[in-house]
C-alpha cells in the first residue's frame, strides 16, 4: 500500500532530536521572560485581510506565498504567514494597549509561507517572536535586539553577526524613495526590475545579481537621508547597544520582506547556512497598529527562526537538550505482577520521577536488555515469587548492584539510588 510523507517543505522534529528543537524554543522564549514578556496564544489562521492591510500587498508573502482558503462558510481566512498583524490585532481587539505601556508579549509557533523549499526554507515555519508596544523609546529597541542576541548566545551560538540600519519614517522616506526611484529610472534596468522599482524601489537595492550591484553602487541610502528625529533616534539605539556590548554592523541596504518597518531594522546572519542565511530579524513598526485600526502607537519587535537556530548549532557542532531519558525502567514477570508493577510505576511518577515499563511480555532477558537500552538509572523487578513475599528487586543499572526491597519501600530506596 502506498505510504504518506509529510508535505513538501514541511519538516518533522522526532526523537531523539526533537529535545533540540525544544531545548531552542525554551532558550530564546526564556531570554523574553526574564525581560517582562508574557506570553500571547494566537490563532493559526486569521481573516485574510489582516495579513493583506498589515504586512503588505507587495510583499512576496502577501502576493505569492499564503496559504490562503475559503472556510466552508466562505469566509477567506489565511494560515498566519507571520505573529506580528495577529499580535496587533489582538491587543487592539482585546484593548491591551489600554493599560500599562509598552506592552510586552512574546509568541512562539509554526508560520506557514508558500516558498520554493530547499535547505533552511520551509513553508511550515517555526519562530520565537516578541512585540513591545506603545512605547518608542530607542533603549526599548535595543532591549529587543539583545534579548535576540542573549537568546542565540545562550544556546552557544558564536557565528552570526547582527546587521542593523535605520529605514527612516514618514517624515523622511516618502523624499528619499523618491530620489531612489529617478536614480534608478535613469539606468538601463530590465523590465522586471523597472516594475520593482516602480511598486518598491528599496527592494532593488537588495538584488543580488552583480551587473544590478554595480549599477546601484552609488544609490543613495536612507541611512545617509534620515529626518533629524529619526537620525537621534538610531543613535540612541547604537548608543545602548554598545553599552550593552552587543556587537553589530552596519547594512544600508538591508531590504526586510514585510512592509510594515520603519526607523530600527535589523537582522542575525549565520554564516554556516547558505543561502537561508538568516536566522531572526525585526524592527520598528509604528504605522502597523493605527493601519490595523488601533490607536496611533509604535511598536518594535522581532521574529527568531527555531528551524534555523537548529541548523546553525548543527553547523557549529552544538548539541542542546537533554535526552528524555527515564530514570527507572519496571520489568514485571508475568500478568499479577504486571497490575502491581503498574501502581508502583504510578507512585513513582507521582513523586516526579520518570519511569518506564517493559510492555509485552519479552521475558527476563528480553526486558532488561531494554531496561539496559533505555539509559534508565535503575531497574525494578518483580516476578510471582516476589509478589507472594512483598518484594521489589531494585537494581542499580551503573553499578549492576543489587537488591531485595519491602514494596512499601520501594520509593524511597529508587529515590536513594538516583540521588546517591
Ligand atoms: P521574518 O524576517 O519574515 O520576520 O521572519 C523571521 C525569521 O523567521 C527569519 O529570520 C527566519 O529565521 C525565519 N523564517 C522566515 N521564513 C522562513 C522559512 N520559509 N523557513 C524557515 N525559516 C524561516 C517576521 O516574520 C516578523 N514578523 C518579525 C517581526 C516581529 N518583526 C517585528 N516583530
Amino acid at each position: 500500500m502506498a505510504t504518506f510523507s509529510a508535505p513538501k517543505g514541511v519538516p518533522d522534529y522526532y526523537p531523539p532530536d526533537s529535545v533540540a528543537f525544544l531545548a531552542v524554543r525554551e532558550g530564546l522564549t526564556r531570554q523574553a521572560r526574564l525581560a517582562g514578556y508574557s506570553h500571547i496564544e494566537l490563532p493559526i489562521f486569521e481573516d485574510t485581510a489582516l495579513f493583506a492591510r498589515g504586512v503588505g500587498e507587495s510583499t512576496d508573502v502577501v502576493s505569492k506565498e499564503m496559504y490562503t482558503f475559503a472556510d466552508r462558510g466562505d469566509r477567506s481566512v489565511t494560515l498566519r504567514p507571520e505573529g506580528t498583524a495577529g499580535v496587533m490585532r489582538a491587543v487592539i481587539e482585546h484593548g491591551l494597549d489600554r493599560g500599562q505601556l509598552p506592552v510586552k508579549l512574546s509568541y512562539g509557533g509554526p508560520f506557514f509561507r508558500y516558498e520554493r523549499p530547499q535547505a533552511g526554507r520551509y513553508r511550515q515555519l517555526q519562530q520565537v517572536g516578541v512585540e513591545a508596544i506603545g512605547v518608542d523609546d530607542p533603549a526599548l529597541d535595543a532591549e529587543v535586539i539583545a534579548i535576540a542576541d542573549a537568546g542565540f548566545r545562550s544556546l552557544g551560538l558564536t557565528g552570526y553577526r547582527l546587521e542593523l540600519t535605520s529605514l527612516g519614517d514618514d517624515t523622511c522616506r516618502p523624499q528619499y524613495r523618491e530620489m531612489l526611484r529617478e536614480f534608478l529610472f535613469a539606468l538601463p534596468l530590465d523590465d522586471a526590475t523597472r516594475v520593482r522599482a516602480e511598486v518598491n524601489p528599496l527592494r532593488v537595492l537588495d538584488d543580488k545579481r552583480p551587473e544590478v550591484r554595480e549599477m546601484t553602487a552609488d544609490a543613495p541610502l536612507m541611512l545617509n537621508h534620515l529626518s533629524d528625529s529619526t537620525a537621534t533616534h538610531f543613535a540612541s539605539v547604537r548608543r545602548h547597544l554598545d553599552a550593552l556590548g552587543v556587537a553589530y554592523v552596519i547594512n544600508p541596504r538591508m531590504v526586510r520582506g514585510l512592509d510594515y518597518y520603519t526607523k530600527t531594522t535589523f537582522e542575525f546572519v549565520h554564516d554556516g547556512l547558505g543561502a537561508q542565511s538568516g536566522i531572526g530579524g525585526g524592527g520598528r513598526y509604528d504605522g502597523l497598529m493605527a493601519q490595523l485600526g488601533g490607536q496611533s502607537l509604535s511598536g518594535i519587535g522581532f521574529g527568531l527562526g527555531v528551524d534555523r537556530t537548529l541548523l546553525a548549532l548543527q553547523a557549529e557542532g552544538i548539541a542542546v537538550g537533554q535526552p528524555s531519558r527515564c530514570e527507572v525502567f519496571c520489568v514485571p514477570l508475568g500478568e499479577d505482577a504486571k497490575v502491581r508493577m503498574v501502581t508502583i510505576a504510578a507512585a513513582l511518577r507521582g513523586e516526579g520521577i520518570r519511569v518506564d515499563l517493559a510492555y509485552g511480555d519479552r521475558g527476563l532477558k528480553g526486558a532488561m536488555k531494554a531496561a539496559d537500552r533505555s539509559g534508565a538509572r535503575v531497574a525494578l523487578m518483580l516476578g510471582e515469587r516476589d509478589l507472594a513475599t512483598g518484594r521489589v528487586g531494585v537494581k542499580d543499572l551503573t553499578t549492576g548492584e543489587q537488591r531485595e526491597v519491602a514494596m512499601v519501600d520501594v520509593v524511597d530506596e529508587v529515590q536513594n539510588v538516583l540521588h546517591d
